[in-house]
């Protein structure tokens, strides 16, 4: 994973602390999640943080296209047998029996928790750890669940969004069992380039997080789940995929994101390849 050296290389001037902080390696080695607080206060002091807006529980049925993979990254359902996620959470393109994609409950270890197998995976053509941040995996059979539209426009990239999944509940936390949701509002390319320079690719990339006080974010393990908004018709659309950032929740730097509606036709056009 060549994207995290840069990170890491600058993170490493800053302070031992931030050793851990840009990351594309999904949840499984680390971890965190809508996550709270800023990762100074939390590094700091024992406590975890005071007066901070973390997630909260997302309820039974709410994102039913919601997926959480095996190897610690989330996705959200394309098509019923096909899951979008990010391309730093496959190893590349081919047969790949060795995912299982659990859906169907927010408590992983639920009742309604149902995990089927992949067959495929695509991971984005091109893909070198810089952008293009999405993959598909085709599951062996389709899932008996609403599907997420994605944006195919820049529309919606804008306002406010609502993050989910799995991983971290705070910086260098563990991941969680039951499923979290937060909001987080857009942030521009301008401003989002004052954090993370040329380390962000705008075209690919889109940013969403409380750039002043931090405190609410995606984490490790959250990666390639969606990020998503109501549409003019009122239902959810994708408009992200949950890539990296330095730390979470950290002030100053926001949660960066694969702008689907950039990849809205190479997206269609690989599933209709996987045939699912
Ligand atoms: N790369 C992480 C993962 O693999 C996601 C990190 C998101 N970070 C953030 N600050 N929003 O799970």
């Amino acid at each position: 994973m060549p994207r995290h050296l840069k990170p890491l290389k600058r993170a490493l001037a800053v302070a031992a602390v931030a050793l851990a902080a840009v990351s594309l390696q999904p949840g499984s080695a680390q971890a965190d999640h809508i996550h709270s607080g800023s990762a100074r206060a939390t590094a700091r002091t024992a406590d975890p943080s005071p007066g901070v807006v973390g997630g909260t529980r997302a309820t039974q049925g709410e994102f039913p296209w919601m997926v959480r993979l095996s190897m610690g990254c989330g996705g959200a359902l394309y098509t019923q047998q096909i899951v979008l996620t990010a391309a730093h959470c496959v190893d590349g393109s081919g047969p790949d029996t060795s995912i299982t994609a659990i859906t169907g409950d927010v408590d992983l270890k639920g009742a309604k928790a149902v995990s089927t197998r992949s067959t495929d995976v695509l991971q984005a053509p091109g893909y070198n750890g810089k952008g293009k941040d999405w993959a598909l995996v085709r599951l062996a059979k389709p899932v008996n669940q609403p599907t997420l539209k994605i944006a195919d426009t820049t529309a919606q990239n804008n306002g406010e969004f609502t993050i989910a999944g799995w991983g971290a509940d705070r910086e260098g936390g563990r991941q969680q069992r039951y499923l979290l949701k937060a909001k987080v509002p857009f942030v521009d390319d301008a401003t989002c380039k004052k954090a993370y320079g040329n380390q962000l690719t705008p075209g690919d990339e889109i940013c969403a997080g409380y750039i002043d006080k931090g405190g609410v974010d995606t984490c490790q393990g959250d990666s390639g789940g969606p990020m998503f908004r109501k549409d003019a018709a009122g239902g959810w659309i994708q408009v992200g995929i949950v890539s990296w950032g330095q730390g979470c929740a950290e002030p100053g730097y926001p949660g960066v994101y694969t702008e689907v509606s950039t990849f809205a036709a190479d997206i269609k056009k690989a599933a209709k390849g996987l045939g699912g």
